[in-house]
Parts: structure tokens; C-alpha cells; sequence
């Protein structure tokens, strides 16, 4: 199969280009300032037409996966043009040239579309984000959807792993650090989320592209918890000193931008859908620590 990703640089995207290496597809790295780690390196601005329709041209992909996107919470609220260019603008720039070229779009989307107030929120429930960042990833969807291509959008939420995209560790990374320089830290104790483990999430994307399953799914973890009680779990997982975890509240963080109290996603459709299911946190954190010895 003939694969493209934007935002292959990145987090999630480095794990489909590799995950995609290691099936044998064909696949094309988009990435604007960072070298992607798998796949054929392709420079892509998703803001620019042109840029976008030659990486089409180049990769000749059956399958898109558009993860790239301005992911910081606070950067979107700060710098609402860029977020506007780089979320909004460009999927629409990725969408046209999907529906030009017949290829199959999966869209990342967030559980930041939802305003947070009721939690386990379903494909279906309304959306009403309370940032920046959310609203763009709304606008995205509806772009998507109305683009006349074969699309998924994906939602998902809070994604982990082993590695850290541009030096920059996610929230386990983080957390497993801080714990093993003994190091105590406050994380909060009353926003909600459903951690996503990225390898879990990678097979769930390839499967619902093979099988070219359209619509809006939620690709989560399974299990709704606190941050603190995430980060608790990481150090009992890791078996490190739970006792550094300090737990604070929202209130007390000096963000920027407003964060949902409860953004975690209901994902029984996908566990009803997919072979590969969203995994539980203890079994997530048991491929980590598979991925970390020591
Ligand atoms: N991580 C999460 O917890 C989470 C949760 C919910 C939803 N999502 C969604 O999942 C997707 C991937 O997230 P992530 O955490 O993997 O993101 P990330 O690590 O922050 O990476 C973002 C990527 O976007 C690329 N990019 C930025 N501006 C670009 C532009 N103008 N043209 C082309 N590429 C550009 C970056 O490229 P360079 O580095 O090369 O500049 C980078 O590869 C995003 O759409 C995000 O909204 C993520």
C-alpha cells in the first residue's frame, strides 16, 4: 500500500511511518522542520496548496494519515493565526487533495473538541470545545466531512509512548523521569482523561484504514482516570516511589489556555468494530515497560 503522513516528525506520526516500515508499505514522511525517523523523508507544508499537491503527486498514496496539526494547547490560544493556518487551512489542503487523488483520509482529531463538562463522550455527542486548539480540530472535522473524500475521522486523546517526538517527552516520559531522579512533582488531580498507549492506537489507525472504515471513531485507551491517578499508575507500573506524585488542581496551574475537566472518550465502537481493541492502562503500561528495560 501506498502511504503518505503529514506530521510524520512527530509523535504519532513517527509511530504510523514506522509501524508502516515494518509491514512493507510504501510510505512517505511529511514533515516541515524535523527529520522524520521511517519511511522516505518528504518536506511538506500542509499550509501551502502546492506544497501539498506535489507530495501527492510524489507519494501516490492509497491511504493518507494527516496527523500534523500546532498540538500545543497553550501555543494555539497564543498564536490563533498559525493554529487557524496549520489546523484548519491546511486539512483543508490535505482533504482537496485526497478527494483529487481517490485516496482514503484518516483524519486525527482530539477528544478537545468536547467542552469536558459530562465525560466518556461518544462519537455522537455534541461538541462544544473551550479552547483554541479544540475549536480548530472541530472546524478540521467539518472540513473533512464535507471535503467529497473517503475519510475516518479519528478521535483520540492523551497519547504515551517510548519515545519522545522533537526532545519533547509526552506526559509518561515525563512522569517516569521525574521519578527516577526522585524528584517529586504536582500533577493534577481533577481533570479526566483516557490515556491512549500510541502503539495500540498505530494498529487500530492501520486497521480501520485497511478496512477503509468511514465516519467519526474514538481511538482511545479504555481506561478513564485522572492525571494524577495515571501518573500514579506509571509509578506503580514502573515500580518507583508513588509518594514523589504531589496532587494539585486546575485551578492551581498557571495554563493559558482553558482545559476540559472531562475529556475522556467512550470507545465502545471501537471495541466493537476492531480486532485490535483499546487497550486497558494496566496492559498499555505493560507493553511500555516492555519497551523500556531499564
Ligand atoms: N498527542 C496527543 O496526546 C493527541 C491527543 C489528541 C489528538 N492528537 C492529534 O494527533 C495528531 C498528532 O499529534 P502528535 O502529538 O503526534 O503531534 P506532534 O508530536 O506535536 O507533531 C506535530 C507534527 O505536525 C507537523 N507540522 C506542524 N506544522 C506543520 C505544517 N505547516 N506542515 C506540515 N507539518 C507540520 C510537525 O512537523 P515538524 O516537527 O517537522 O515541524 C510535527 O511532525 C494531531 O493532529 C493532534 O491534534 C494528539
Amino acid at each position: 500500500m501506498n502511504l503518505l503522513i503529514t506530521g510524520a516528525s512527530g509523535l504519532l506520526g513517527g509511530r504510523i511511518a514506522e509501524h508502516a516500515d515494518s509491514r512493507g508499505d510504501s510510505v512517505f514522511s511529511g514533515y516541515l522542520a524535523h527529520h522524520p525517523p521511517f519511511g522516505y523523508p518528504l518536506k511538506l507544508d500542509v499550509t501551502s496548496p502546492q506544497s501539498v499537491s506535489e507530495a501527492f503527486r510524489r507519494a501516490r498514496p492509497d491511504v493518507v494519515f494527516h496527523t500534523a496539526a500546532i498540538t500545543g494547547v497553550d501555543r494555539c490560544e497564543l498564536e490563533r493565526d498559525l493554529a487557524t493556518q496549520v489546523n484548519v487551512e491546511g486539512t483543508r489542503n490535505v482533504a482537496d487533495a485526497a478527494k483529487n487523488a481517490g485516496a482514503f483520509l484518516v483524519f486525527l482529531s482530539s477528544d478537545y473538541v468536547f467542552d469536558g463538562s459530562k465525560g466518556l463522550y461518544r462519537e455522537e455527542d455534541e461538541r462544544n470545545p473551550v479552547n483554541f486548539l479544540g475549536k480548530t480540530k472541530a472546524l478540521a472535522e467539518d472540513i473533512v466531512r464535507s471535503s467529497g473524500a473517503r475519510h475516518l475521522v479519528a478521535r483520540t486523546s492523551f497519547v504515551f509512548g517510548s519515545r519522545a517526538a522533537k526532545a519533547e517527552p509526552n506526559f509518561a516520559l515525563w512522569a517516569i523521569r521525574k521519578l527516577k531522579a526522585h524528584a517529586p512533582f504536582r500533577v493534577v488531580a481533577d481533570q479526566f482523561i483516557t490515556p491512549t498507549y500510541d502503539r495500540n492506537l498505530v494498529r487500530m489507525l492501520f486497521e480501520a484504514a485497511d478496512r477503509r472504515i468511514e465516519g467519526t471513531l474514538h481511538l482511545a485507551g479504555a481506561t478513564r482516570l485522572s492525571k494524577y491517578d495515571f501518573a500514579f499508575s506509571i509509578a506503580k507500573s514502573f515500580g518507583l516511589d508513588w509518594e514523589l506524585l504531589i496532587p494539585s488542581s486546575m485551578g492551581e496551574v498557571g495554563w493559558v489556555a482553558k482545559r476540559p475537566v472531562d475529556s475522556s472518550l467512550d470507545t465502545s465502537n471501537a471495541r466493537a468494530l476492531l480486532e485490535n481493541k483499546p487497550m486497558e492502562l494496566s496492559e498499555s503500561l505493560k507493553g511500555l515497560r516492555g519497551e523500556m528495560p531499564d
